[in-house]
């Protein structure tokens, strides 16, 4: 995107990178659940992107639905207490559940969200995510699809925003520290 070429500190992860790994989860998802039906559900708003090409990816028929959450607290720091802004519409009991996520930062939020569909009476929940930091983690987190695990930096595009913006951009960029740094003045 040339309006934001000069907000980017480097490009982690290009499209085509990113679509011929969903193509490897894809097909150890199928092996994985065949047989069984699949509900996968997306976290809103980051994980549009990754739901879209996953689903895409699989040569098989699934359910799709959506949560929305929030973690209290100030934006940048999760505080591990989540809220559910839009649940699900699917009712869980016996489903075979796949959480789609675009990034697993401190694994705050997808704990706290594998436990609570797991509450509902799920056959099995699972989580693929395209992204992990693993020194960002501050709870284990049971992941059984990761896509690539990536440095501790602030990283945007593919779903992931910084405040509301770059989720469009098609690949996954650093984000350059000038950009956050000259937000708090
Ligand atoms: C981001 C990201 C994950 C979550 C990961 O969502 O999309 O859902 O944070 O963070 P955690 O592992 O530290 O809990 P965000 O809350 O920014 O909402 P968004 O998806 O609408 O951008
Ligand atoms: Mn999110
Ligand atoms: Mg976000």
């Amino acid at each position: 995107l040339k309006d934001i070429e000069q907000d980017l500190a480097g490009v982690l992860h290009t499209e085509e990178e990113l679509h011929a790994r969903l193509e490897e989860l894809a097909r150890e998802i199928e092996r994985d659940y065949e047989g069984r039906s699949i509900l996968l559900v997306g976290v809103l708003r980051g994980a549009v992107m990754v739901m879209a090409d996953l689903s895409r990816a699989l040569r098989r028929d699934v359910e799709m639905d959506w949560m929305a959450v929030s973690s209290y607290g100030s934006g940048t720091t999760s505080s591990g207490v989540v809220r559910i802004l839009k649940d699900l519409d699917t009712d869980l009991t016996d489903r075979d559940v796949l959480i789609v996520e675009d990034i697993i930062d401190s694994g705050l939020t997808l704990s706290w969200l594998q436990a609570n569909l797991r509450s509902r009476g799920a056959a099995s929940v699972e989580i693929c995510t395209m992204l992990r930091k693993p020194d960002a983690l501050k709870v284990e987190v049971d992941v059984r699809y990761c896509g690539f695990d990536i440095p501790n930096d602030f990283v945007i595009g593919y779903g992931l925003d910084y405040a509301e913006r770059y989720r469009n951009l098609r690949g996954v960029a650093v984000l350059a520290p000038h950009v956050y740094a000259s937000a708090d003045d």
